[in-house]
């Protein structure tokens, strides 16, 4: 009795030291440092206009705002911390003005970019990695895993076509081979091919705008929470999960199929409109949706998205 009080005790003691601990280093905290914080943000924002180039259908002069701000904050910002915030934004600013002038269209804001852009050219020279990349699902050898995961990308040029529930069982199949705390398997995948249910659940999600109307199969990863006990254990449903998801989105690829992760960054009061709409039971944890079918056309455009060199990410302890 007296160790379950303690368990008890211990789950609000740990919950209150997460959300000390999220207080202190959150992207807000006026404790961190300032060229850290900048760097997610100008990448968050970057990506906006990127993933706005790889979408179906760009709207002409999407995300001003964004714009602005990420030609504000670089300005600010000490390359010297890293330079992928910068190769991102220029490369992104670059796509944004090309595709612009290839649509013939003309604005003030587009003349700004290029000024912009050519003060930058003395500083990081060309090429920059960012903006978009030509992506083709035809050609590329999968015979090893290193080529499967240099070929996943996330797609959000898809055709709405539902998929053959067989061929979506034997994807969900492979993802089970992730691994799991003491093969304890609690992740859950709830599948949905009805349009209006589909529409219904990406409302709530938000992530995807502009390419929601052509997903027409969509995943939900979440995890039974009564696997896990203990204070402990009270982020491991997100860590199967999350292996779990990233499994899944590994064997779509497999599969010939375009992918594309759906964050579900909510709080309670979402997550439980979500599991609503999705007939998603109360015990399950949502880790995150997958929007996902045959890709619109072999050859697409994706978001450039560069990763930073390893050395900027690890470090290789004595
Ligand atoms: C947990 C998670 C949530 C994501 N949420 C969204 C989203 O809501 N909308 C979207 O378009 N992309 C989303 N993405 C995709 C990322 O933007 C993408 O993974 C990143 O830019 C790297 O590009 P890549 O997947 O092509 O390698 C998400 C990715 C992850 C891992």
């Amino acid at each position: 009795m007296l160790s379950k009080m303690l368990k008890v005790a211990g789950i609000f003691s740990e919950a209150f030291r997460d959300a000390v601990l999220f207080l202190r280093f959150n992207s807000y905290s006026p404790f961190v440092d300032p060229s850290r914080r900048a760097f997610y943000k100008i990448i968050i924002e970057a990506h906006t206009i990127e993933k706005g180039l790889s979408l179906p259908d760009p709207k002409p002069m999407f995300g001003k705002d964004k714009v602005r701000f990420v030609m504000a904050a670089l300005s600010r910002y000490d390359i010297g911390h890293s330079p992928i915030p910068a190769h991102m934004s220029l490369g992104a600013l670059d796509a944004y003005l090309n595709f612009h002038t290839r649509a013939g269209l003309s604005d003030p804001l587009l003349d700004e970019i290029s000024v912009y852009l050519k003060a930058w050219e003395a500083r990081l020279p060309r090429p920059w990695k960012g903006g978009t990349r030509d992506y083709s699902f035809q050609g590329q050898p999968l015979n090893s895993l290193q080529q499967l995961m240099a070929s996943r990308s996330s797609i959000r040029t898809l055709r709405p076509t539902p998929l053959p529930p067989e061929r979506v069982y034997e994807a969900i199949a492979l993802a089970q081979l992730a691994p799991s705390q003491c093969n304890r398997q609690s992740s859950r995948v709830h599948a949905y091919q009805d349009r209006q249910r589909i529409q219904a659940l990406l409302a709530l999600q938000g992530g995807s705008r502009g390419f929601a109307e052509s997903v027409g199969n969509l995943f939900v990863v979440s995890s039974e929470i009564c696997a896990w006990g203990g204070p402990g254990q009270r982020n491991q449903a997100y860590v199967d999960g999350a292996l779990f998801a990233m499994c899944l989105m590994f064997a779509c690829r497999s599969m010939g199929w375009g992918a594309c992760p759906l964050n579900l960054a909510i709080d309670h009061k979402t997550e439980d409109a979500i599991r609503r709409a999705g007939g998603i039971p109360a015990g399950e944890r949502l880790i995150m949706m997958i929007a996902f079918g045959e890709p619109l056309a072999p050859d697409t455009k994706v978001a450039f998205s560069p990763r930073r060199p390893a050395a900027e990410i690890a470090t290789l302890h004595a």
